[in-house]
């Protein structure tokens, strides 16, 4: 749960770094499975910068989320090598599967499903990630499989 205190030690904790933004939010995001909108003026306080840009590198890097995640998080990846491979035709597939587009959670909470942007692994394009492991040569029957396991 949210805890400004809890926010500030990590704030802290990388205060000292030449370039502390990054390292920060990543902190955070490992501590509360997210980025809350209340670290903004806290970041923007603490390195002098305004809330806007801030804000702007938040949304610039997909690596942050803006809300908490689903037990099960699904990303597929969405850089040119696996979209040549048909990457488009499955991302669509799994939206259609879940209910929910690239970037949202389903309704029961159960998973999020995220782009991601080159798993290095475009030899074997296309790629996605299920909690943390990687699937290769993904094809719809392996993405059905993938949407089971995590809707289980
Ligand atoms: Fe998908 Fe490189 S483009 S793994």
């Amino acid at each position: 749960p949210w805890s400004e205190a809890r926010a500030r030690e990590v704030i802290n904790e990388f205060a000292h770094l030449e370039g502390p933004l990054m390292p920060m939010l990543h902190g955070i995001q490992e501590t509360f499975g997210h980025v809350p909108e209340e670290v903004v003026p806290m970041l923007a306080e603490t390195l002098n910068q305004s809330r806007a840009e801030i804000h702007g590198v938040i949304t610039f890097y997909h690596d942050f989320r803006h809300e908490p995640a689903g037990r099960h998080v699904l990303k597929l990846c969405r850089a040119e090598a696996c979209q040549a491979a048909g990457g488009d035709a499955l991302a669509a597939h799994a939206e259609d599967r879940l209910g929910c587009k690239l970037g949202e959670t389903t309704a029961d909470g159960r998973v999020t499903v995220e782009p991601i942007y080159c798993l290095g692994l475009c030899a074997t394009a296309p790629s996605a990630m299920l909690d943390g492991r990687i699937v290769a040569r993904l094809t719809e029957r392996r993405l059905e499989a993938l949407i089971t396991e995590a809707q289980s």
